[in-house]
């Protein structure tokens, strides 16, 4: 089985250089691997959290998902999806909710962060704090757990989130009783630059530091003319490592660009020319995406489109996962007399399969499924099928989810 690596952006602003030098650049060249199956979603249900202009998280759902495009991300190769077209992850939100400790929820950094500094300003601790913070954690686990996710990469940040989706996970393990889900791990890249902003401190949006990643040619120049610098004047010798017009050049650059940079700084560049190279650097690599990126972003059409075909395949994963679960858990037709789902993959192991498809019309006309198990109970069921081997093929997948 291919190592599955998913993960997810926050719709609630701009793409940035921080953004594409941390996140967008490393994940697409991931995305290539033949080794791993990527799964990036566009984190929207999230967003509300922090965000409630509607305009706003429609414009950045747009901008991140042409951004992933123009900068190579094909969708043809993972699943590229918007979190809200899953109803499968609320639905599985919910179970999750209802099998984790509200302690662990208590820990969580960020709603602990919101929480300290309520009892600093001497107010209530919970004031202002809405609920969505604090379910955060069982939000994003089921974004993970329910594509049984192997690896995880985020920013340290993030970590304390992947181990609680671990913890959550292992819980609904225990308490069902089955293999329902794969534990994930935090990849953390620490070899993925992080990019200085304006001031110096590292680009983010909450520091307000940030260059837009699709800046026009004049605006970007004029952005990178923008960073601080120290008072060292040209002709004087400059030390590269301590310099962040050297560490974004770096993070565009070829080792042997870097090298000549190198020398520059210690033959004296000014900062007015070291920058304009920079801008020169930066913008041959974006050029070309910048012009993709315009093209896209002026047909959201199109770009809903192929958000709505990958929720599609996304979902043909989801589905028969979530059916088994609502069948674990007890979510099941009155039709079906009660089967333990773990009990019944034990006393199935060795014997002949003993699950069934089958596929028939249902009362509308379209193809229908339904996965029997060896004393005819239903496992799983699903119509709306334009063809009878596009029913055949979901009920194929439920039954590798449910065996
Ligand atoms: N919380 C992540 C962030 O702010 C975004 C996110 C949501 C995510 N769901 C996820 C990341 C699942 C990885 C996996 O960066």
């Amino acid at each position: 089985m291919k190592r599955r690596v998913l993960t997810g952006i926050t719709t609630t602003g701009t793409p940035h250089l921080g953004n594409y030098v941390g996140a967008i650049r490393p994940a697409i060249a991931a995305s290539r691997n033949a080794d791993v199956e990527s799964f990036y979603f566009l984190a929207d249900y999230h967003a509300l959290i922090k965000c409630d202009e509607p305009a706003r998280i429609q414009q950045s759902t747009l901008e991140i998902a042409a951004s992933w495009l123009a900068c190579g991300l094909d969708p043809e190769k993972v699943y590229f999806y918007r979190q809200s077209d899953i109803p499968e992850i609320p639905e599985l939100t919910w179970m999750l909710t209802c099998v984790t400790a509200k302690g662990l929820l208590n820990r969580a950094h960020a709603y602990k962060a919101a929480n300290d500094a309520n009892r600093e300003k001497g107010e209530d601790p919970d004031a202002g704090i809405n609920a969505g913070l604090y379910m955060y954690p069982v939000l994003m686990a089921a974004d993970i757990l329910l594509f049984n996710a192997n690896q995880v990469p985020v920013g340290r940040d993030q970590i304390q989130h992947i181990e609680m989706a671990r913890d959550i996970g292992q819980r609904f393990n225990h308490i069902y009783g089955g293999e329902y889900f794969t534990l994930p791990e935090a990849a953390i890249e620490d070899n993925v630059a992080t990019l200085p902003g304006l001031d110096g401190r590292k680009m983010s949006k909450s520091y307000n530091n940030t260059i837009p990643l699709w800046l026009p040619e004049k605006e970007l120049r004029k952005a990178i003319l923008g960073i601080v610098t120290n008072s060292q004047a040209p002709g004087e010798p400059k030390n590269p490592d301590e310099s962040h017009i050297f560490s974004i050049y770096q993070a565009f650059a070829s080792a042997d660009e870097t090298s000549a940079m190198r020398k520059a700084f210690a033959d004296g560049i000014g900062w007015g020319d070291a920058k304009q190279k920079v801008f020169e650097r930066i913008n041959v690599e974006l050029a070309p995406m910048r012009e993709r990126y315009e093209t896209l972003i002026a047909k959201p059409g199109d770009i809903e489109d192929a958000l709505l075909a990958g929720a599609e395949k996304a979902r043909a994963l989801a589905q028969p996962l979530l059916t088994r679960l609502r069948n674990a858990v007890g979510l099941r037709s009155l039709r079906v007399q009660s089967v333990d789902d773990s009990s019944s993959a034990k006393t199935t192991r060795d014997d002949k399969p003993a699950l069934q498809p089958v596929v028939f019309r249902g009362d509308d006309k379209a193809f229908a499924f339904k996965v029997l198990d060896a004393k005819k109970n239903v496992l799983a069921t699903q119509g709306g099928f334009a063809d009878p081997k596009a029913a055949m093929a979901a009920a194929q997948a439920a039954m590798s989810a449910l065996s």
